[in-house]
Formats: C-alpha cells, sequence, structure tokens
C-alpha cells in the first residue's frame, strides 16, 4: 500500500512556491500579501490560522492576521473587508469559517472580492470552477491540494469512478466538480454521498477513488472500500486515547489500520491533505499577486 504523504508534496511545493515569491519581488520590488480574519476564540480556528500566517511569513509572503471578538457586528466585518478589497497590498483575503452564529457566512463571502477570495468559496470563483474556467477562478484550496496529490503521485484518473463523501461548498462540492472536468488529472465519472444517502457502503465499494470529507471519525470501514481503491482522507477527527499523554489523537474519517489491507493508495491522518491545504492557500496568493500585477 502506497502512502500518499501530503506533509512532503507540501514541503516540496512550498519550496517552489518560496522561489517563485522571490522572483516576483525580483520583477516587481513587492511580494505578496494574504489578511486572514477571524471572529471569536475557538481555539482550534486559533490554531489553524496562526499556522497559515506563519507558513506564509516562512515563504517570504506578507501575512497578517486580523483578530475580532466573538461580539463583532457583522457591520464592523463587511466594512473590514471592504478595506481590504480596496488595499493593493492586500492580494488574498480568508475569513476563517465558522463565524458566530449572528454572522451570516454567505453575506460575508459575497463581500470579498471574487480576486481577492483565494478561498474559491465566492459565488464568481466557484461558479467558474463548475463551467471549467480554470484559469480565472480560485479553487479552493483542500480540493486543490487533493488534485495535486493525485497528479504528484501520478494516480490514474480517466475514467474511473470517483466517489466523494461529503456535500460541503468548501470540499465536497468543488472536489465533485474538479474530478468532472475533461482535464488530465480529473475526468472521472461522479458520484456525491451524503447524510442522507441509503446504503452508503454500497456506493463507496463502487469507487476507484474514495474522498471522504465528512467529519465524523473512521466511518469508513475496510468492508466499505474496493480492493485496490485509492483512498483520500479530508478527516481531522480528535478522538480520545488514554494512552496519549494529551488523553486524545487525531484521526481521519476513514479507519486507516484496516482499510490500509484493502486500498493501493492512501493519505494519512496527519501528514495527507491537511498539509497540503495551507500550501494551496499561498499557492492562490500568489496566483492573485501575479494577476494584480500581470505576470
Ligand atoms: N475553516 C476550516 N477550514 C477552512 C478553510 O479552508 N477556509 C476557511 N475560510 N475557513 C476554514
Amino acid at each position: 500500500m502506497l502512502i500518499i504523504d501530503g506533509k512532503k508534496v507540501s514541503l516540496d511545493l512550498k519550496n517552489e512556491l518560496k522561489a517563485s515569491v522571490e522572483s516576483c519581488k525580483a520583477i516587481t520590488g513587492k511580494v505578496p500579501g494574504l489578511t486572514i480574519i477571524i471572529v471569536g476564540q475557538d481555539p482550534a480556528s486559533q490554531a489553524y490560522v496562526r499556522n497559515k500566517a506563519k507558513t506564509c511569513k516562512e515563504i517570504g509572503m506578507i501575512s497578517s492576521l486580523i483578530e475580532m471578538p466573538a461580539e463583532t457586528t457583522q457591520e464592523l466585518l463587511l466594512q473590514t473587508i471592504h478595506e481590504l478589497n480596496n488595499d493593493p497590498a492586500v492580494h488574498g483575503i480568508l475569513v476563517q469559517q465558522p463565524l458566530p452564529e449572528h454572522i451570516d457566512e454567505f453575506t460575508v463571502t459575497l463581500a470579498i472580492n471574487p480576486s481577492k477570495d483565494v478561498d474559491g468559496l465566492h459565488p464568481e470563483n466557484l461558479g467558474r470552477l463548475v463551467m471549467g474556467d480554470l484559469d480565472k477562478c480560485f479553487i479552493s484550496c483542500t480540493p486543490y491540494g487533493i488534485m495535486e496529490l493525485l497528479q504528484r503521485y501520478t494516480i490514474e484518473t480517466k475514467g474511473k469512478h470517483c466517489v466523494i463523501v461529503g456535500r460541503s461548498n468548501i470540499v465536497g462540492k468543488p472536489m465533485a466538480n474538479l474530478m468532472l472536468q475533461k482535464l488530465g488529472s480529473a475526468n472521472c465519472t461522479v458520484t456525491i454521498c451524503h447524510s442522507a444517502t441509503n446504503n452508503l457502503p454500497f456506493h463507496t465499494r463502487q469507487a476507484d477513488i474514495l474522498i471522504v470529507a465528512v467529519g465524523k471519525a473512521q466511518l469508513i470501514t475496510a468492508d466499505m472500500v474496493k480492493p485496490g481503491a485509492v483512498v483520500i482522507d479530508v478527516g481531522n477527527n480528535r478522538i480520545e486515547d488514554p494512552a496519549a499523554k494529551s488523553g486524545y489523537r487525531m484521526v481521519g474519517d476513514v479507519d486507516f489500520d484496516a482499510v490500509s489491507s484493502v486500498a493501493s493508495a492512501m493519505t494519512p491522518v496527519p501528514g495527507g491533505v491537511g498539509p497540503m491545504t495551507i500550501a494551496m492557500l499561498l499557492k492562490n496568493t500568489l496566483l492573485s499577486f501575479q494577476r494584480f500585477n500581470g505576470l
């Protein structure tokens, strides 16, 4: 069984991006800038965004983190986004989700200038993706990272049956539309399963490529996987583990140990899809800079 090493690929990618940032700087005298907004104190979200901002700096980009209290009004958040939309030093804007309940996520997403929407969540970007206009849109970072892994591991996709479990706007829907595109690294027959799917194991067993993004620890067991399938695990779940020093450990949506005896290739958790998401965020920020500067 081949382990698809997202940690290693993301390091390669970060080195490539660092070199590109240097050459952008040599040509324009400027570097790409990413601003991340977080509203509230959720510790997991705070850890994510700090990691994103830190990695950005490591490759020579400018990153800033705007931390707003949980009581922030939607109006103030929209005003902050408006200012960033008009700031020429900011090429990427990311508003970390989830947002507090009194703030409407869709209204916030619509407020971001689509040319700076490095999360690929704005309907203009998601719409262009669905229509195959990939050169002019931003692809949301997790599906984009999965495409990069499939390409770098030369996993054959043409004509294969790709089954996606999960229909979120940030992973499942863009992932399905990417795998559907008539591209070398896609061109699949695609099935999307979700919480109302009848007989989930029947569908997952049809998959040549199984991509799981539902946030349910170890949902996918060995009997749900076709022998020889490629399994991509987007899950990142904390489960209790008395043997661990912290009392918990991170697992994916796939029972890794059991499924590894059936699959031909798999992403581990941690060290699979997770590190790729950050790397693709940086790639999108660089892409935005290049578009703004006509490079
Ligand atoms: N929350 C968890 N992952 C993400 C992400 O990729 N983007 C945003 N905006 N929020 C998230």
